[in-house]
């Protein structure tokens, strides 16, 4: 027999049924679902326009479902709509209209309710604030924002007069700030002067005048003032947002765009140094969000949903505001740290505001499992209904952790598998219809098509373990890498030369019997740490950016918290110490360069990196002395046996 590319341990046997109450009342039952499954299967374009059609209003109609050049794909194409419309002003002839849009808490507990016709009023006023700053359709805006209402209005607004947002997330350095702010060549950035994380006012405007010094195209700032700290403003420059918010007229009709008009641009880590601008449109991507947002999270008017990914990942672009909002449900949204100021900070806020919909990050899950049970258990959970995982692989154990003490083993899970890439969930239980697994996120959902491929693009049988492989187009997936082309068909679309049609998310995985998918984690040079995407590469050039380092590895190794955690093999040069000033210099060079996020938990210093004879670094090895495991596998291209022997005995001593 051949050996599988990649081998599956795991083998988990506990099957969870929905509860018949909570199929009674799904959005889709059984039935529906399989009639919908179906279709998606055999009418795959049949399938998302009746989805498009169900779920979105539009100003006109499309021409063709789909437009399929590979790896190029236009969706609707022809038709027109708006994103904020969708999201508000189609809410405000009914009952919806005064029922809270957003419920929002700041980490020192401030509390702000604003319903859909408010929020209506506000983004309204903002998109005229940014045509007053000169931003017109096409134009980039830049958003580096704590988690405040404003945020979720500035995007609404971008939206309405379709000016493609670029969100930043907070965390980034002002040095990651510009790189990101001068590839997507941006006219206006709208940030705050600081936002509130562990009880410190995390500065933000600082940072944008930083990143923003000689950048030619931004010529406006919009600030927030969210803390109270006392901030430079450059005059012709920098603005208030409150003082341009006063004048601003609420008058604002949305534009009418075409279903392939830019919606956004996100980055996202890859396998070279420099991020990813993924693009994502209009239609398509509304079309998939408020989809599975609605079939997956089962919303229903009287719930309020809260997801705590921070609006500066994609889970937070599309299940935070877009596909929530867009269904005419509140969508709660926190500012801060999940343990300020103590550890059950979570559980007081879902007991406070009865939240009903939870949706987290196996981490986070973690976390809170290392706390102790007493927390969530001193809080009244009872209004939750049901829970959602998504960023990483939830081990079995965390799982049933949180349908037991969370879920009061009443509310299902559902494990969501998507990426920044995909704009929306593609594999995943319908939590009326499907039965659940610890661990796995079960099925594709309807009208997407994935299997486990092998190296060599044959499907591999269950239950050994292969690529993770999209098989066909779908209304959310990403467009483009903003500006490249050539590294869009060759990062997504290259790996199988003779499948034009199948997407490479990166992924190892594998099915069971039963034909469930358990996802594996990254196959390729990309770390997931905390549910967020880290290229090794970005790390790597951060470290040799610094004058004593000559040469530099960065490899992950499993973490019991974060899943993965960033260890670093530092070769300084010649004559430099290395030590723990070393150590800490380089943990603060690499914060300043990416960010707190990407910051090596290990840096090991080495007088040499194991190499293969033609010069590649032996990764393999490193994964392996990092995580501790006997090295296994063939060494003899080493070209330096020493060094290998060096770095384990370092390990060791
Ligand atoms: C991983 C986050 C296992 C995966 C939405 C993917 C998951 C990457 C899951 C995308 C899940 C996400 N189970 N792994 N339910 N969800 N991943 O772009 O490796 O920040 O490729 O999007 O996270 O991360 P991204």
């Amino acid at each position: 027999m051949q050996t599988p590319d990649i081998e599956s341990l795991l083998t988990e046997k506990r099957t969870f049924k929905p509860d018949p109450a909570f199929v009674k009342q799904a959005n889709w039952n059984r039935r529906k679902a399989a009639e919908l499954r179906k279709l998606g299967e055999k009418h795959p374009k049949r399938f998302w326009a009746k989805m498009a059609r169900e779920h979105v209003t539009w100003f006109s109609p499309w021409k063709k479902v789909l437009d399929w050049k590979p790896p190029f794909a236009k969706w609707f194409v022809g038709a027109k709509t708006n994103v904020s419309y969708n999201c508000l002003d189609r809410h405000l002839d009914g009952p919806r209209r005064n029922k809270a849009a957003i419920i929002w808490e700041g980490e020192p507990g401030d509390i702000r309710t604003l319903t859909f016709a408010q929020l209506h009023r506000e983004v309204c006023k903002f998109a005229n604030v940014l045509k007053g700053q000169g931003v017109k359709k096409g134009d980039r805006v830049a958003l580096y924002m704590p988690m405040i209402p404003e945020l979720a209005i500035a995007m609404l607004a971008c939206t309405r007069i379709g000016a493609p947002h670029s969100i930043v997330f907070g965390g980034f350095s002002a040095e990651a700030l510009r790189d990101r702010i001068e590839d997507a060549g941006a006219v206006a950035v709208v940030t705050a002067d600081a936002g509130w994380r562990r009880g410190k006012p995390l500065p933000l405007k600082e940072a944008v005048d930083n990143a923003i010094e000689n950048v030619a195209s931004v010529k406006s700032v919009v600030v927030v003032k969210r803390c109270g700290p006392e901030v430079p403003m450059r005059a012709g420059r920098d603005h208030w947002w409150h003082e341009l918010m006063a004048d601003a007229s609420a008058k604002c009709p949305p534009a009418k765009l075409d279903a392939e008009h830019p919606l956004f641009i996100l980055y996202t880590s890859g396998t070279t140094g420099k991020p990813k601008g993924i693009l994502h449109t209009t239609g398509g991507y509304l079309t998939h969000v408020t989809t599975t947002a609605k079939a997956i999270f089962d919303l229903k008017d009287e719930d309020v949903y809260w997801c705590t990914a921070d609006i500066g990942w994609i889970t937070g672009h599309s299940y935070v505001v877009y596909g929530i909002l867009a269904n005419g449900t509140t969508s709660l949204m926190y500012e801060g740290a999940p343990t300020t100021p103590g550890p059950d900070r979570f559980w007081d806020i879902i007991e406070r505001h009865g939240v009903s919909i939870f949706y987290t990050a196996p981490t986070a899950i973690r976390t809170f499992i290392r706390l102790g049970d007493e927390h969530p258990k001193s809080h009244d959970l009872s209004s939750l209904r049901l829970l959602g995982s998504v960023g990483e692989p939830i081990n079995p154990e965390a799982w049933m952790w949180y349908h037991r003490i969370i879920g009061g083993k009443r509310c299902p899970i559902v494990d969501t598998w998507w990426q920044t890439e995909t704009g929306g969930i593609m594999i995943t239980p319908l939590p009326g219809a499907v039965d659940t697994k610890p661990g796995s996120g079960t099925l594709t959902f309807p009208g997407v098509k994935a299997e486990i491929l092998s190296e060599a693009g044959d499907t591999v049988k269950p239950p050994d373990g292969g690529f993770l492989a999209i098989q066909q187009p779908w209304p959310g997936m990403l467009r483009g890498i903003w500006g490249d082309p050539k590294r869009y068909r060759e990062t997504y679309w290259s790996k199988w030369k003779d499948q034009k049609d199948t997407y490479f998310p990166g992924d190892g995985a594998h099915r069971d019997k039963q034909g469930y998918f358990w996802i594996m984690g990254r196959v390729d040079d990309v770390m997931n740490v905390s549910g967020h995407r880290i290229g090794t590469m970005e790390v790597e050039s951060a470290l040799v950016s610094h004058a004593n380092v000559a040469e530099a590895a960065v490899v992950g190794r499993p973490d019991e918290i974060t899943g993965t955690a960033i260890v670093a093999f530092v070769t300084p040069t010649g004559g430099t110490e290395a030590g723990d000033a070393l150590n800490g210099e380089l943990r603060k060079h690499v914060t300043k360069e990416i960010g707190a996020l990407a910051r090596p938990a290990d840096i090991r210093f080495t007088d040499a990196l194991p190499k293969t004879r033609s010069g590649k670094i032996m990764r393999r090895l490193l994964r392996d002395i990092a995580s501790g495991k006997e090295t296994v596998g063939d060494t003899s291209t080493l070209e330096d046996y020493s060094v290998l022997a060096k770095l384990r005995e370092a390990d060791e001593g």
